[in-house]
């Protein structure tokens, strides 16, 4: 029974089937604009291997990359603090997407797009995204590629019998292992009970990843670099508490 909750959710194919929604309520024009005009100015195309000098403009001293960013307050923040870093920004719902862009150019909805986008003043241009499942770029990235890999309030499919769906999994597991540099760091945060065992029992069974926990409040307060997601307010407003778990690559 534990082997077949931990197999992948795509373990036979390469087609990943991915259980959650690319799209919510209709997405307004101006995002859509930003959608069309900007997104492929920033976009990562799943063809070739990813180099550091082609993705970004400058030399980053770190690259970090944020898996299911949701709305992006969280990229858009850590990328904003982190001037010299570069980040790649994955997220499959088209609505997150659309606030990310948004967020980065300080273009609301309503304001008429300028000829030639530009940032929102004061920002590096340090993101990249890549807008669609994160498992499709996994064979794009280089051994040891990223410094910090953020993986914040995934999905939790809590029944047992959604648990080949939770994205922490022996496979996922094995490419983030791989992609992240060693002494690299992988955060995972969440706020369900089912999925706090899930992921501990799952990292801590994995040999790649050491706990650098030394006390509870090194995973029960947020780091000092976090910065709050929307599922993170939502949790708390519900009267759940998050916790946090770095790992640390071996
Ligand atoms: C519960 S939400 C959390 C969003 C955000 N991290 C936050 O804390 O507000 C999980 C997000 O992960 C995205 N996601 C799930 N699986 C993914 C995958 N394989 N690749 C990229 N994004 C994924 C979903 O679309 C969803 O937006």
């Amino acid at each position: 029974m534990e082997n077949d909750l931990e197999k992948t959710a795509f373990a036979d194919s390469d087609k990943p089937k991915f259980f959650g929604r690319r799209k919510g309520r209709t997405i307004h024009k101006t995002k859509q604009s930003l959608i069309e005009r900007f997104l492929p100015e920033i976009t990562i195309k799943a063809d070739e291997n990813l180099k550091t000098d082609e993705l970004f403009s400058f030399k980053p001293q770190k690259i970090m990359l944020e898996i299911g960013f949701g709305n992006g307050e969280h990229l858009a923040g850590q990328a904003k603090n982190n001037p010299d870093c570069g980040f790649i920004g994955v997220e499959v719902f088209q609505n997150g997407v659309a606030n990310l862009l948004n967020l980065i150019t300080g273009i609301k909805e309503g304001i008429n797009l300028p000829e030639k986008f530009i940032l929102e003043e004061g920002r590096v241009d340090n993101i990249r995204v890549f807008p669609d499942d994160v498992r499709l770029l996994f064979k794009y990235i280089p051994d040891g590629f990223f410094d910090k890999i953020f993986l914040l309030f995934p999905d939790p499919w809590p029944k047992k019998k959604h648990a080949s769906r939770r994205f922490i999994n022996k496979g996922n597991l094995q490419e983030l292992a791989r992609i992240l540099k060693k002494g690299g760091i992988l955060r995972v945060a969440t706020d369900h009970k089912v999925y706090k065992d899930w992921a501990l029992r799952q990292l801590s069974a994995d040999n790649n990843f050491v706990w650098t926990a030394k006390c509870s409040d090194d995973w029960r307060k947020a780091p000092a670099d976090h910065i709050e997601t929307k599922y993170q307010r939502k949790a708390i407003a519900e009267g759940r508490k998050p916790v946090f778990f770095d790992f640390m690559r071996v």
